[in-house]
């Protein structure tokens, strides 16, 4: 059990799911017993982590030792209270805006580290970097996802697309790199 000096309010999630899976935010301590219990039922290793508020980012990095970031999405999540699942996978659960509304200065910054944790990780060929930028200023990465969804609706192909890239020829790159 967490010790009491827990800052709420947190947001928990267990630390091996996807697809917002088992996460919650947590705003009292009757909640966070809650929440706990929930991000359990997947797995024995939870995260519990300082609830950040600010607009959601994803950017999608295409490329192996020589990797390029595409235009920054930005999510805005109109289903639930943050990027869950319905708000994920249901018909206008969020809003997509590409590129991300957000200074010229943090797009680089954000594309700069979504390349940095592509490479440290020694991803292969594609991968995504969610962040949440912090008090609109300060970007903190949430996770990088290294199969990131690609149906044409997803949010990658939408990237590749506003960079110029069709859905084939994003599917016929990121073959090519996996032979690289
Ligand atoms: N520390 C956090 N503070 C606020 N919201 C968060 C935090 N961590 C995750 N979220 C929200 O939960 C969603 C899912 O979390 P994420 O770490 O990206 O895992 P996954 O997408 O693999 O389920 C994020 O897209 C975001 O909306
Ligand atoms: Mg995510």
């Amino acid at each position: 059990m967490p010790k009491d000096t827990t800052k709420l309010p947190c947001f928990v999630k267990p630390h091996n799911q996807g697809s917002s899976i088992g996460a919650s935010i947590v705003r009292n301590k009757t909640e966070l017993a809650r929440a706990i219990k929930i991000a359990r039922r997947y797995s024995d290793k939870i995260l519990i982590e300082e609830y950040l508020v600010g607009k959601e980012l994803t950017c999608a990095v295409l490329g192996n030792e020589e990797a390029i970031a595409l235009p920054v999405i930005e999510i805005v999540p109109k289903k639930g209270e943050f990027f869950d699942y319905e708000s994920k996978y249901t018909e206008s659960g969020s809003d997509e805006i590409v590129p991300a509304r957000i200074p010229k200065r943090l797009t680089k910054v954000v594309q700069e580290l979504s390349i940095k944790v592509h490479k440290a990780i020694g991803a292969k060929g594609f991968s995504r970097v969610d962040f949440i930028l912090k008090e609109n200023k300060y970007p903190v990465i949430l996770e990088i996802n290294t199969i990131p969804g690609l149906t044409p609706m997803s949010l990658f192909p939408k990237a590749a697309r506003a960079y110029g890239l069709s859905y084939s020829e994003l599917l016929d790159d990121i073959l090519r790199l996996g032979g690289e």
